[in-house]
């Protein structure tokens, strides 16, 4: 069934919102990368091609219903943090907000009917609780890590492992 127009165009916006977590977590990327901690910048490189994923996925979801995928403009991610911790604590907001996000995607999916839409954020709603358990994992352990200089090349090394 051809998808209505106020579900393509949420689902459209979350497609956005998937590829700007993209360029946040490449920015995240890059502010390591620039303090030669690679196995940090390693990690976030990763998580910005998994969110590439995710917004692929939207982007199918909309053909396969019989929409078109629309791109915005995207607006212009923080480039530096105070330290290792306020970017992770950054990537863990930004994961809650997603999650609201896609929570209030399935309540409008719902309001409107659409099994389908329902139906395929369902592994957005799991894919969610282990991004945001992989952000607050890592906060937890950088504020454990305190000063110490060596807990901080152990941990990147540790996220250099990241498949
Ligand atoms: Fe696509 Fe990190 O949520």
């Amino acid at each position: 069934m051809k998808i209505s127009k106020k579900m393509e165009d949420t689902n459209n916006r979350q497609m956005n919102e998937e590829l700007f977590s993209e360029y946040l977590y490449l920015s995240m990327s890059a502010y390591f990368e620039a303090q030669n901690l690679k196995g940090f910048a390693h990690w976030m490189r990763k998580q910005a091609d998994e969110e590439r994923e995710h917004a692929m996925r939207f982007y199918n979801y909309l053909f396969d219903r019989d929409g078109t995928a629309v791109f915005e403009a995207m607006k212009k991610p923080d480039a530096k943090w105070a330290s290792p911790l306020a970017a992770f604590q950054a990537a863990y907001k930004h994961e809650q907000y997603i999650t609201d996000r896609i929570h209030k995607l399935h309540d409008l999916a719902m309001r409107e009917g659409d099994k389908a839409t329902m139906s395929m954020l369902k592994w957005f709603i799991d894919e969610q609780v282990e991004e945001e358990a992989s952000a607050l994992e890592i906060v937890q352990k950088l504020k454990a890590i305190g000063k110490s200089v060596n807990g901080l090349m152990y941990l990147n090394k540790a996220l250099a492992k990241r498949e």
